[in-house]
């Protein structure tokens, strides 16, 4: 009874949600396309997917790699861009562990995975001169193939012969990145390039690219490379509505015979403001809140809120707060006084005393290259973490 009873809810970084609330209509999307590019064997527009930190992106991203690898007709890998670090040694990693899958040793190889290999190879060489990873047998790099050390060339090479192997095993590729507004700006721009040049073919081969990252990130990609806009299909993900965050929290409970009373529901609803991490959350500690084992009850509710919120203060809130400097606290607390809705640089500078609007511009930038703040529009600043206005003006206002 106990594990049939044990805590469904994962509140965390990438965590996987025991209900997927509100993201049928993605997942099937995703889904058709990637049905489509293994059945035509031709690539589709690559996709961006943004929304604010903990809405869900890095879930969705593993779900995709998830039952591509589960279909074993997708070369599938998922990388993290870090902010300094480059995506030609990341994807040179992951890749690698990918590949090997391709060509066990000691099987007869194809001659398109062997040249694969050599291409692979060459890349790899560029970020790893000691050839560190190896395949267990030896590969030599392929001259004059994704060997130049320029990402933008050697990236373009590598994918177009992933997708040609694909297509010669009746398979895709599947690339996805996450944290993607944190790449390199050359590095965005390369990789802009190499997906705008596939894209161009008259039969592109059959890869999905799917980039996720935090709301400013159509920015960042246009800013890397003009026609970015026009490249990619963007998807913004959003908060749960009422319907879907009762999902989220009602479902899990169903399924092992709890059931959420009326009214405590309707309390968790209103604290979790549709926010899937906090959903978790508070699911989460509701549920060992409870006093009798097959009900919510609204105290239930009411403890397990509080400590959520507890919780999520100091994990998720306080932690910003506390990196930020004065400069750049004043500016926050100018901009938790418009709640969670984008506030105007003009009217940030009337609330902090400045002059001009340049009076707020290195804090302003600070906060962006932190991820803490991002810039939805044109003279205007909006916090990445629903939630961080509501938190400065509990605790932070003066
Ligand atoms: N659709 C959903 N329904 C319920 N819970 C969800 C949903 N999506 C995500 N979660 C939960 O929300 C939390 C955050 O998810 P995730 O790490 O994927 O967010 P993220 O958008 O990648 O955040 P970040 O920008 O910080 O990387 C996890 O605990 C996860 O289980
Ligand atoms: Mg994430």
């Amino acid at each position: 009874m106990e594990s049939f009873r044990s805590n469904p809810f994962r509140p965390g970084a990438g965590r996987v949600p025991p209900e997927l609330a509100g993201r049928d209509v993605i997942l099937g999307q995703v889904a058709g396309v990637m049905e489509q590019v293994i059945e035509a064997s031709e690539g589709d527009r690559p996709i961006v997917i943004s929304g604010l930190r903990g809405v869900g992106k890095t879930v969705l991203l593993n779900e995709f790699v998830r039952n591509a690898t589960e279909s074993r007709r997708w070369i599938a890998v998922k990388v993290e861009a870090i902010a300094g670090g480059s995506l030609r040694k990341t994807l040179a990693q992951a890749l690698h562990l990918e590949l090997r899958k391709l060509a066990t040793p000691g099987e007869q190889i194809r001659d398109q995975v062997a040249r694969l290999l050599r291409v692979f190879r060459s890349f790899q060489l560029t970020v790893d001169p000691a050839g560190t990873y190896s395949f267990g047998f030896t590969v030599e790099a392929m001259p004059g193939r994704a060997d130049t050390g320029d990402f933008e060339r050697d990236i373009l090479d590598l994918f177009e012969e992933l997708g040609l192997t694909a297509r010669d095993l009746g398979m895709g590729v599947l690339v996805a990145i996450d944290e993607l507004q944190d790449a390199p700006k050359t590095d965005l721009n390369g990789l802009n390039v190499a997906l705008h040049t596939l894209g161009q073919a008259p039969r592109p081969v059959p890869i999905v690219f799917i980039g996720a990252g935090l709301p400013s990130l159509p920015s960042v990609l246009a800013d890397a490379t003009s026609y970015a806009e026009r490249l990619y299909d963007y998807r913004h993900l959003g908060l749960l509505n009422d319907a879907e965050t009762t999902t989220a929290l009602t479902k899990p409970a169903e399924a092992r015979g709890v059931e959420w009373e009326e009214s405590a529901l309707v309390a968790a609803r209103r604290a979790i403001g549709g926010y899937p991490y906090f959903a978790q959350a508070c699911g989460k500690h509701v549920w060992d809140a409870r006093a009798v084992p097959d009900r919510i009850t609204d105290d239930d509710a009411r403890v397990g809120i509080e400590l959520a919120r507890d919780e999520v203060d100091r994990g998720l809130y306080q932690s910003r707060w506390d990196r930020a400097t004065p400069a750049q606290r004043d500016m926050m607390k100018a901009m938790a006084k418009d709640k969670d809705r984008p506030s105007a640089i003009q009217d940030l500078v009337q609330r902090t005393g400045k002059s001009r609007t340049s009076d707020l511009s290195v804090s302003r930038n600070e906060l962006i290259k932190n991820g803490h703040i991002y810039s939805p529009d044109r003279g205007y600043v909006a916090f990445t973490v629903p939630g961080m206005a509501d938190f400065i003006a509990r605790k932070h206002s003066d």
